[in-house]
């Protein structure tokens, strides 16, 4: 179920991927003055950069690898703790996992992200990074973020898959913190089917993070340059069909944006004005946000539920791919004494949030996210105002 990038694919994808296709030249590597070298994975990152508005990016295979490669970037290796909310999708936990981090997971609050208060709390002399998650499209509390990760000098991941195109107090989520991991899976805001990048002002973590993606080469090398591998890294390369199609997707991000904000203004306002006793919606932290969904909180979980089954939809709770307490292969994971690390139920504020919540789509349409009912980003005012009757109708018929 694909995100509103993957409902725009036309002609720019099309042009860019054929100019690759000319000349059959796959690799990211080459030089600028081999004709058949279109460059096109190399004018992605250059083009991001651009518009999010930092001086690196490192384009790479997904959103898991770019989280990944930031990690490095940021110098976290085994026993060091990653603070990470307990809503999120499980890449970003698992992606700590694979570099050897600890997860330590915190609680959300009401604007489905990050708990600053818990995150403070759980700070230790092992914590490393934070990572704030832009869940939903909604900007992470980020200055108050920025100032406990300065007083308790710890460093900022910001998980930006699912938010590009979002921004907080006039800057694109991704140049805030010290690094940020954006994803272009088939259901972000635009799409290459999969692929990545990694976002950062600061050359130094931009090298770590190129050279993770690269079995330890620095940026741009030419050939295999003996003698310059600092660290040891994989392979997360994008390839140059990939990197065509993003560079197709990437020229309509502001305008997938602004449609979005439209049509879940309409949306939003069409539920508002029915003042539904015991139904707010949850908080946005910056109103540029993304507008990928609209996310509703009930006093009541048992209306909740019964909306939900009526809607055939599941409640955020039962997401089994974003809430800690679904997530089996994490719950299952011991420390040295063969102790859980993570155990259902351990972060109450979360739950009882995400027990009264419901994702109604707008631009992202995933049953995996519980957002299985609601708009897309091609639908039409009165296509709105019917989801929106509809889902009126069915929280009147369950108070
Ligand atoms: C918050 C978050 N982090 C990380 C990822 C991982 O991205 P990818 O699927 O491109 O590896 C996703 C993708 O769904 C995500 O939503």
């Amino acid at each position: 179920m694909p995100g509103p990038g993957a409902f725009l694919v036309g002609e720019e994808e099309r042009r860019e991927v054929a100019e690759v296709m000319e000349t059959g030249y796959l690799s990211r590597y080459g030089t600028a003055d081999d004709p058949r070298f279109k460059q096109k994975v190399v004018t992605l990152e250059r083009e991001f950069a651009r518009k999010i508005g930092v001086h690196y990016a490192v384009a790479v295979n997904g959103g898991t690898g770019a989280i990944m490669a930031a990690l490095v970037g940021l110098g976290v290796g085994p026993g060091t703790e990653v603070l990470v909310p307990g809503y999120t999708y499980v890449a970003s936990i698992s992606a700590i996992l694979a570099v050897g981090g600890i997860p330590v997971l915190t609680e959300i609050d009401e604007s489905l992200t990050m708990d600053v208060q818990d995150l403070t709390d759980k700070i230790t002399e092992r914590t490393r990074v934070v990572m704030p998650v832009h869940m939903l499209g909604n900007p992470s509390d980020m200055d108050a973020i920025m100032t406990v990760a300065k007083k308790h000098r710890i460093l900022t991941l910001e998980d930006c898959c699912q938010s590009l195109g979002a921004r907080y107090k006039g800057r694109y989520l991704g140049s805030i913190g010290h690094i940020g991991a954006f994803s272009l899976n088939i259901n972000k805001t635009i799409t290459s089917g999969d692929g990545g990048m990694v976002t950062t002002n600061d050359k130094h973590r931009y090298e770590r993070a190129f050279g993770f993606h690269d079995q330890g080469h620095v940026p741009l090398r030419m050939g295999v340059e003996i003698g310059k591998r600092s660290l040891v890294g994989i392979n997360l390369r994008m390839n140059e069909l990939t990197g065509a199609f993003a560079l197709g997707q990437l020229k309509k991000l502001d305008s997938i944006v602004t449609m979005l904000r439209n049509k879940k203004k309409r949306f939003k306002q069409a539920v508002e004005e029915a003042r539904l006793p015991g139904l707010y919606f949850r908080k946005i932290n910056d109103p540029e946000e993304c507008a990928t969904l609209l996310t509703v909180l009930f006093e009541d979980e048992k209306v909740c539920a019964a909306v939900a089954r009526k809607l055939g939809v599941m409640r955020v709770s039962e997401s089994g791919w974003h809430v800690y307490n679904n997530m089996e292969n994490i719950l299952a994971i011991t420390d040295s004494q063969g102790l859980r690390r993570y155990n259902k139920h351990m972060l109450p504020k979360t739950d009882d949030i995400l027990n009264r919540a419901i994702n109604l789509s707008v631009g992202v349409v995933d049953p995996g996210l519980g957002a299985g009912f609601g708009i897309n980003v091609l639908a039409t005012d009165s296509e709105i105002d019917r989801k929106a009757d509809t889902f009126i109708k069915t929280v009147r018929g369950s108070i």
